[in-house]
């Protein structure tokens, strides 16, 4: 086996973990598709010379997102909210200059860009799936339906001139050609223009072993201290970088040309944080799998004792993540019932490789489970708040983040306990 190039920096990268062979995390299938599922080996890797974290081998961007991307960001309120101040903290800090453009890759649904659009300021989407880019325009949006790549920056910028703020929130990981993409954003920025983006934290997966975060639309997991040394190659430079609680950690970062903005003393904060954590060493990362494996053998025994006892566990969330969970665990139909999820386009599928039903949402409130296996993990915020008729009732949640744990009902609210063995 020949070690894989890096795909920032060309120098040889380690593999680190393979979870085997998974199906594409979103492809929710039909029961006649069964048997025709595309498998390829999910394998990460660490480059010891610029310190990204990367997947082995990439699926062709063009067989994730199309016509019928199951992703649509509205779904959660709280990512609705999140989004509403995100737009609001760029338009007070970047876009006080007359007539400003603002530009954002991956913009869905019109999840974030709506506000610009509904504040009569210039804004493009740059969304691929045709599907959710639809939704987007019926909002008010404007959305090019394409990938974006240096091609896509000449373009946008020949039609609408130079971006005073480039966006893009859980996307610039699943772009393949990172240095392609800087040499893009140089291109298409205003001198002074603003890069921010939003992407899952490895600080946050590392220190959570939030393992789920591992799947094929993940191309890269990025620190402050990986994505400095990718814009140092292209003339531009993280300026700020900021923590967020949203989807189980992220990092909002802050790029610019050198030397247009000061650099926020958050910057070699953050990096002297990753030293710490070891992420700039392979140890960290074999240290990593093997807590990763001991999460799946937690889980696997927790479900099957309580198969053994007769409960009934459902999933909740039919989240991409929990495709990497049920495949490298091994768990389907037999050890949970199905999983509920509000999406439509989800309902009355199966699960990618596992073929779990998913079911929609009044069949887990019509009839509650003893448990529900919670893949939405990152969404426990809204959706604790949301059950409390399930958890007042003696409905548990079950949790693998950042350990196997129980959530129920306690006095003055949800009470947390380890499950290395069961009750
Ligand atoms: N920003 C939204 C959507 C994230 S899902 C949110 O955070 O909720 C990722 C989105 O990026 C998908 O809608 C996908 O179609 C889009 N995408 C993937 N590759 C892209 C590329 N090269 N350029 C622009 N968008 C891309
Ligand atoms: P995400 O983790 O990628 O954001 O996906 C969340 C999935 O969980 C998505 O399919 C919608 C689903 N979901 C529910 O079914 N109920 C909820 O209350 C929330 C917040 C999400
Ligand atoms: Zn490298």
């Amino acid at each position: 086996v020949s070690t894989p190039e890096c795909r920032v920096c060309g120098a040889p990268a380690e593999p680190f973990m393979s979870f085997g062979p998974m199906p594409i995390a979103n492809a929710f299938v039909t029961a006649d598709e069964i048997g025709g599922e595309y498998f390829g080996d999910l394998e990460v890797g660490f480059c010891p010379s610029c310190t990204m974290v990367q997947l082995v081998t990439f699926v062709d961007p063009a067989q994730l997102f199309h016509d019928h991307y199951a992703y649509f960001s509205s779904t959660s309120a709280r990512m609705a909210d999140h989004f509403a101040a995100f737009a609001e903290d760029v338009r007070r800090r970047h876009l006080g200059g007359a007539d400003p453009f603002v530009v954002e890759l991956g913009s869905n649904d019109g999840i974030m860009l709506r506000h610009f659009a509904a504040a009569g300021i210039r804004h493009l989407g740059v969304e691929p799936s045709a599907n959710v880019a639809e939704t987007a325009r019926s909002r008010g949006v404007n959305t090019v339906c394409r990938f974006f790549d240096a091609a896509a920056a000449d373009d946008i910028r020949a039609e609408y001139g130079p971006a005073d703020a480039l966006l893009g929130a859980n996307v610039i990981c699943h772009i393949p050609d990172l240095n392609e993409l800087a040499h893009g954003v140089a291109r298409l920025l205003a001198p002074g223009g603003v890069f921010v983006f939003e992407e899952p934290y490895l600080g946050d997966i590392v220190e959570k072993t939030s393992y789920d975060q591992i799947y094929d639309e993940h191309y890269f997991y990025f620190s402050v201290s990986s994505l400095s040394r990718l814009f140092a190659r292209h003339g531009l430079e993280v300026v700020d970088a900021a923590r967020q609680t949203v989807h189980g950690g992220s990092m909002r970062y802050t790029v610019a040309r050198v030397g247009a903005h000061r650099i926020a003393p958050a910057v070699t904060a953050l990096q002297d944080h990753e030293a710490r954590l070891g992420l700039h060493d392979a140890r960290t990362f074999a240290e990593f799998r093997r807590r990763v494996e001991v999460s799946r053998t937690k889980l696997v025994g927790l479900l099957q004792q309580m198969r053994a006892l007769g409960k009934r566990v459902v999933g909740y969330g039919a989240t991409s993540k929990s495709t990497t969970v049920l495949n490298y665990c091994g768990i389907g139909p037999d050890l949970i019932e199905f999983i509920s999820d509000v999406t439509p386009g989800k309902q009355n599928r199966l699960t990618p490789g596992t073929h779990i039903p998913i079911r929609p949402y009044r069949q887990f409130v019509e009839a509650y489970p003893d448990y529900a296996l919670l893949f939405a993990w990152n969404h426990a915020d809204e959706i604790l708040a949301k059950e409390t008729a399930f958890l007042d009732r003696g409905g548990q949640f079950i949790v693998y983040v950042p350990d196997c744990a129980i959530l129920a009902a306690g006095s003055g609210g949800v009470t947390r306990r380890e499950t290395v063995s069961l009750p």
